[in-house]
């Protein structure tokens, strides 16, 4: 057999790769990093509408889904936003804080694809693009990769191919393939902070496609407060995104259009201005749209000062927990992460390795863990490459 051997090989150049190669590569190990793409980080360019929302500062793992909520502790208290942060600030990357602990590039998202390149190339990272692992084998605790039609092998393989959210960007489910081959089980991959689909009566709600405003969602006993957005085939914007990892299918979600009212909002309206309909009132916190369309289902017609308290109260009551059950959502193609994944229950949360198949590693988006929206997941991907690339 003539294969080339390495320390490691990572499959996979996206965030969670890079970094673990990174790292691994900086300890001495040397490390090939393998991606089908013709060029690394193809999500982390696309990312933060192209600025990268790279990490958040509130960073904590009761901001994350997985079948473990305490899985992802250790990896992200040993690899922490102000970390990351560091070593942007050493490339004398300008950032900024958005809103909500996001810390986006003042610049481009390609300067972050830049600064990891520049790391693995310091740390002699080899790097295979543009061909497809094919064949993997695992005989007297070596990994032997096909790759492009040359073989490697290495003690260790990472599964850093993320998860199959974009296609069109070659995202794949390759790591559960690889995963469950090799006895690892995965936990049903679903779209998340994807939009919501409606349907039925609700499809009367797409007329107000482009309209956007505050509110306060909920599933259960999950709530965001953030924006929503009304698309031309049902609900979208940060609001919609969060709560979408959560929801489960033919489950009702509540909206809350009046989240800074206050309790008998309406009742008060009417005794400051009796003289105002539900529909004046209503704009006067909302888009003019929204509140028209709300307040043409809700029926009240006249003047604030003539509807009885109680009418008043039942729509209140309504427009703090409009219920919509969407039909679905718009799936991978444009979900921006896959939840689900490879089981945690089979890794170790400290170095991320399969504890049934020594040297074997799965890191970043593969691994049922999943972030909020922003920039939870790169921090995710940062923290758990890391850690493999400090354990190989
Ligand atoms: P990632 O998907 O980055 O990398 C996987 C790599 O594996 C890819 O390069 C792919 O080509 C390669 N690959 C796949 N199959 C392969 C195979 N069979 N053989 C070889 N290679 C293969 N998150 C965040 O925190 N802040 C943000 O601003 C955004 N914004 C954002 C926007 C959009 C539009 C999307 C789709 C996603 C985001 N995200 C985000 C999510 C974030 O991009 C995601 O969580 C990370 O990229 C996951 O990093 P990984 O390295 O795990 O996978």
């Amino acid at each position: 057999m003539n294969a080339e051997s390495f320390d490691a090989i990572v499959l996979g150049a996206g965030a969670a790769g890079m970094m673990c190669a990174a790292t691994a590569g900086a300890r001495g190990k040397r490390v090939l990093l393998a991606d089908h793409a013709d060029e690394p980080g193809k999500k982390i360019l696309i990312s933060g509408g192209g600025r990268c929302n790279f990490t958040n500062i509130h960073t904590a793992a009761d901001r994350y889904l997985s079948g473990n909520p305490h899985f992802a502790k250790s990896a992200l208290g040993r690899y922490t936003p102000q970390d990351f942060l560091g070593l942007v600030e050493r490339y004398g990357i300008a950032w900024h804080e958005k809103t909500l602990g996001q810390l986006f590039c003042d610049g481009s998202a390609r300067q972050i694809v830049d600064m990891l390149v520049e790391e693995c190339a310091q740390a002699g990272v080899t790097i295979e693009l543009g061909r497809a692992a094919t064949e993997i084998e695992h005989r007297d605790g070596l990994f032997m990769v096909s790759i492009g039609g040359r073989d490697y092998t290495a003690p260790a393989l990472v599964l850093a191919t993320g998860g199959p959210s974009i296609p069109k960007l070659g995202a794949t489910g390759f790591a559960y393939d690889i995963a469950r081959r090799f006895g690892l089980s995965v936990v049903h991959p679903r779209p998340a902070l994807v939009p919501f689909t409606l349907g039925g009566d609700e499809a009367l709600f797409r007329s107000l496609s482009g309209v956007s405003a505050e509110v306060e969602v909920c599933w259960q006993k999950v709530r965001f407060r953030e924006a929503a957005l009304f698309t031309h085939r049902g609900l979208s914007g940060p609001a919609m995104l969060q709560i979408s990892s959560y929801w489960q299918h033919r489950t009702p979600i509540g909206v809350n259009f009046l989240p800074d009212a206050g309790p008998d909002w309406l009742i008060r309206q009417k005794q400051a201005q009796p003289r105002s309909t539900l529909k004046r009132a209503l704009a006067a916190r909302l888009p003019a749209r929204l509140a028209d369309a709300l307040a043409e289902r809700l029926a009240l017609e006249g003047d604030l000062g003539n509807i009885a308290d109680k009418a008043l109260r039942a729509a209140e009551a309504r427009l703090t927990d409009w219920s919509f059950t969407p039909s679905g959502t718009e799936g991978f193609a444009k979900a921006e992460v896959t939840a689900g994944g490879i089981s945690v229950d089979g890794l170790s949360s400290r170095t991320m390795m399969a504890a049934r198949v020594p040297g074997l590693y799965a890191i970043g988006e593969a691994v049922d863990v999943t972030g909020w929206l922003g920039g939870y997941n790169f921090q995710w991907a940062w923290a758990s490459g890391r850690a493999a690339g400090e354990a190989i």
